[in-house]
């Protein structure tokens, strides 16, 4: 893989996009990038307050972002659980980067998200049901548009960011030929 391509992290929400993110950014020295942070901005309000809209609202505001983000460089990106809900988006980002997906059993994911409020998906009574549900949609997904699956049952954000930067290296070494 060339230098310049952006690293892409995919998966359900509790997997750690984010904290890994941050992590592989200053490991790599490439920027960070966050298109919940992104959708935020354009749309001028929190994901809870977009997704009073509708769910489509957000989705919308989540391809412009997704689009947008082709150009960029040098990026790591971590995107929302549902980004793969798209094929749009699937394409956009796979043409950017290398895309990673975070695989975990729902019962990691679901010990990573219980306390948050900021998941407007799971505020619903039995956020656990809802999980396994949409983790049973969405795991083909995640699959399909991946490069590379990260198995992350029981590591740590540091085990997994090193994995990854271990995948780069592999890559970068390849294209050196
Ligand atoms: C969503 C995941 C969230 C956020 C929005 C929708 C989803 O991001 O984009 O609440 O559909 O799974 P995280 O995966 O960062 O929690």
């Amino acid at each position: 893989m060339s230098n310049e391509r952006n690293i892409i992290l995919i998966g359900f929400m509790g997997s750690g996009k984010t904290t890994v993110g941050r992590l592989l950014s200053k490991a790599v020295g490439f920027r960070f990038i966050d298109t919940d942070t992104e959708i935020e901005q354009a749309g001028g309000m929190s994901i809870p307050h977009i997704f009073t809209y509708g769910e489509s609202y957000f989705r919308d505001l989540e391809a412009d972002v997704v689009r947008g983000l082709r150009s960029a460089r040098k990026a790591v990106i971590a995107t929302g659980g549902g980004v793969i809900k798209r094929e749009d988006n699937i394409a956009a980002l796979r043409s950017s980067g290398v895309v990673f997906y975070l695989r975990w059993p729902v019962e990691e994911l679901y010990g990573h998200v219980k306390d948050g409020t900021n998941r407007p998906l799971l505020n619903v009574s039995n956020p656990m049901e809802e999980m396994k549900v949409l983790l049973f949609e969405r795991e083909p997904l995640y699959v399909s548009a991946a490069h590379i699956i990260i198995e992350c049952a029981g590591k740590r954000a540091e085990t997994i960011t090193k994995e990854i930067e271990a995948h780069i290296e592999e890559h970068s070494g390849h294209s050196r030929g």
